[in-house]
């Protein structure tokens, strides 16, 4: 028995901040942040809203598409870097909006690659024979840990949410292997480091700064692009693909110069990868679910078709997933 998708979802905040918004906040153009990353518009949430509200509409959604009443999902897992606070989980949060009374969850912080962690993982879940439904989300409110006075940083990211719905199959399609790493030596240059236990909120902290993202770009974009497209390459070879099987790659969207070079390792077609960097920035474990979302609704993806998914993030964390994409809704 396999684990499927049956269902997709996305959250996208109405609100747009476009490059030419950013050159009046901080000092850059248009032209840097589009040549450097891909990047024109990201979408914000309005005041109050946060990761749960967003991971909620997802959730929502992925049960009216299957006509699946609350009390049949049986766990929810939400990857997130940005929850609502440090606890409850952002998990617990969305079981109560949508009144999943049967089911357990929890939260899982794998930054950029939270998504494909939370996949597997409720991959796991359903081929144990003992959950049946189990929604997977990946949602981040980035624009909560941005510096709006830190070039290098603020101009990368957006918020937004997306998800599916698993369920076990018995058929060709669903989800046929993944690799998955961590190597904590890179957590010197991509981090957030205060509000944990080291850096508890204080005066000092705050002042320094210390509750924003910081990042050493170019360190982090040498290490994404060599483990993006080793993962990607990797796993196709091991299951005996070549690019030319794909249907979509359906990579991390960090930066429109990552993906190129992952998709070139795996001597795919422009046609076969999915780019939406340019209107959402980078969501961090949105962006999958979100592609996957957009790639369904658009009508790109057939049952049968094969999918390929990767991510890079902080961590380090990476990974990929290889897929026979359902009759998802
Ligand atoms: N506008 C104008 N100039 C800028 C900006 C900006 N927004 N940001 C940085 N610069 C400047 C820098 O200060 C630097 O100037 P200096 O050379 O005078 O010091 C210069 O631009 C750097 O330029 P490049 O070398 O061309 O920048 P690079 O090609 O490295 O691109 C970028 C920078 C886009 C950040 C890239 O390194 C990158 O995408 N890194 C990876 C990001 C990523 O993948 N993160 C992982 C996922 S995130 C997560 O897990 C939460």
């Amino acid at each position: 028995m396999r684990a499927t998708i049956t269902a997709t979802a996305r959250y996208i905040p109405e609100r747009v901040m476009t490059n030419f918004d950013l050159e009046k906040i901080v000092d850059t153009s248009d032209e840097w942040i589009r040549s450097r990353t891909g990047i024109e518009t990201r979408h914000l949430v309005k005041d109050g809203e946060a990761t749960s509200a967003m991971g909620t509409h997802v959730a929502r959604e992925l049960l009216e598409k299957t006509a699946t009443s609350p009390e049949e999902v049986d766990a929810i897992i939400v990857a997130t870097v940005t929850p609502d606070m440090m606890f409850p989980s952002t998990a617990a949060l969305i079981q109560n909006a949508i009144g999943a009374s049967k089911a357990w969850g929890f939260d899982l912080s794998g930054a950029c690659s939270g998504f494909l962690y939370a996949l597997d993982t409720g991959a796991r879940l359903v081929e144990s024979g003992k959950y049946q439904k189990v929604l997977v989300i990946g949602a981040d409110t980035m624009s909560s840990i941005l510096d709006f006075t830190d070039r290098n940083t603020c101009v990368l990211f957006g918020d937004g949410a997306g998800g599916v719905l698993l369920e076990p199959t018995e058929g060709d399609s669903g989800i046929l292997d993944s690799i998955l790493r961590i190597d904590g030596s890179g957590a010197p240059y991509l981090n957030m480091p205060a509000g944990g236990s080291l850096h508890p909120a204080s005066h000092e902290t705050v002042e320094k700064r210390m509750h924003y993202i910081r990042q050493d770009g170019k360190a982090v974009f040498k290490f994404a692009v060599k483990g993006m497209a080793d993962i990607s390459a990797e796993i196709l070879e091991r299951n005996g693909f070549q690019g030319s099987d794909l249907k979509l790659y359906i990579p991390h969207q960090a930066n429109k110069r990552i993906i190129d070079a992952a998709a070139k390792r795996c001597g795919l077609h422009p046609d076969q990868v999915l780019i939406n960097i340019n209107k959402y920035g980078n969501t961090t474990a949105g962006t999958i679910p979100i592609g996957m979302s957009e790639a369904s609704d658009e009508g790109r993806l057939e049952p049968g078709d094969l999918v390929l998914l990767a991510a890079f993030g902080a961590g380090f964390t990476w990974g990929s997933l290889l897929l026979r994409w359902d009759h998802a809704k």
